[in-house]
């Protein structure tokens, strides 16, 4: 199949495009590199430099496709309180811009890139599909509309998956070496940890959380296991419908148990500073998995300290 994926230079497109060509489908790949890297484009993929705002590089790079894998997006918590338009053009009007070239196209399957952030803190742990939906950033509620817009925009030629992913770490080994997260600035967790410095230590932010540690606790999924969720995702779209679908593993790691199993891996002390909580972050997000295995057929099945070690690996 022929699979047009938006945000093909960024972590995680990036690492989709690979998996997909190596599966033996065609790829073409659409990125603006306002984030993404050129050099992270694998070189058998079509590549067209553009936005998704821009209908006539959507209808260029939409040719001939059988389905979308949409990752472009902006994709930072902090950064959409700060500049929240931002967030609501880029994301929700470039989703419009996008589905409305689709359907122009002819282009019948998409797989969204959702995430947790939909969420916002809900009553329940772990978080099923069917728990509220109250963001409590511009990041997650601009994620939310475009579910909201896929919902709205099924039709006899239109079928839909939005993936809400929790926290995604790990790379991916290529013939062309190591893919892993490359941000500019870095602001999550498992990258920071591995960078950290007597000069840059990390910042924990809070330690008087409501958790059993006093840190806050997220649901870590290998960036591999979740292209495989994609790549099921692609299979398993109906015409008509939109499922929403959790990824995550199920299970609950602090910041300190992330930093424990860093240390193993790294095989020396983290330099560490204990700060102030950040602004936005809830305490606990854990995701139930049970309808992407349903679904999709899907488990995860790479633990953390796999997540870790990859990640090592791309940095060095
Ligand atoms: N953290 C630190 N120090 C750091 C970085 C992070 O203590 O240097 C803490 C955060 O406060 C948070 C946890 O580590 O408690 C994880 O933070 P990340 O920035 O790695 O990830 P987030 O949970 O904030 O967000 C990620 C994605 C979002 C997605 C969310 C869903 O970036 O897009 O997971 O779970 F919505």
């Amino acid at each position: 199949m022929r699979v047009l994926v938006t945000g093909g230079a960024g972590y995680i497109g990036a690492t989709a495009c690979n998996v997909l060509l190596d599966a033996g489908h065609d790829v073409g790949v659409l990125d603006d590199l306002s984030t993404g890297h050129r050099d992270a484009v694998d070189p058998r993929a079509d590549f067209f430099h553009g936005s998704i705002l821009d209908p006539e590089v959507l209808e260029r790079s939409l040719d001939g496709a059988d389905a979308v894998l949409h990752f472009a997006g902006k994709s930072l918590v902090g950064e959409s309180v700060r500049q929240p338009q931002l967030y609501f053009t880029v994301n929700v009007e470039g989703s419009r811009t996008l589905l409305e070239a689709m359907a122009r196209q002819g282009v019948t399957k998409i797989v969204f890139s959702s995430s947790a952030a939909t969420y916002g803190q809900p009553p329940e742990s772990p978080i099923p599909e069917s728990a509220p939906t109250r963001p409590t950033n511009p990041y997650g509620e601009s994620k939310l509309r475009v579910d909201h817009l896929l919902s709205s925009s099924v039709s006899p030629g239109l079928g839909a998956i939005s993936l809400r992913y929790f926290n995604v770490a790990g790379a991916i080994n290529t013939p062309h070496g190591w893919l892993g997260e490359r941000h500019d600035p870095e602001t999550h967790l498992i990258p920071n940890v591995l960078s950290a410095s007597e000069s840059r230590p990390l910042m924990i932010f809070g330690t008087d959380w409501p958790t059993p540690d006093g840190t806050c606790i997220r649901d870590y999924v290998h960036v591999v296991d979740l292209i495989d969720a994609h790549v099921r995702a692609l299979e398993a779209v109906t015409l008509g419908t939109h499922e929403v679908i959790n990824i995550g593993s199920g299970r609950g790691y602090s910041v300190r148990d992330v930093v424990t199993t860093a240390r193993a891996a790294l095989g020396r002390e983290i330099p560490l500073i204990e700060t102030d909580r950040r602004d936005g972050d809830p305490a606990v997000l854990i995701a139930t998995v049970q309808r992407a295995q349903s679904l999709l057929g899907w488990r995860p099945q790479r633990d953390l300290a796999t997540m870790i070690d990859d990640a090592l690996r791309a940095r060095r």
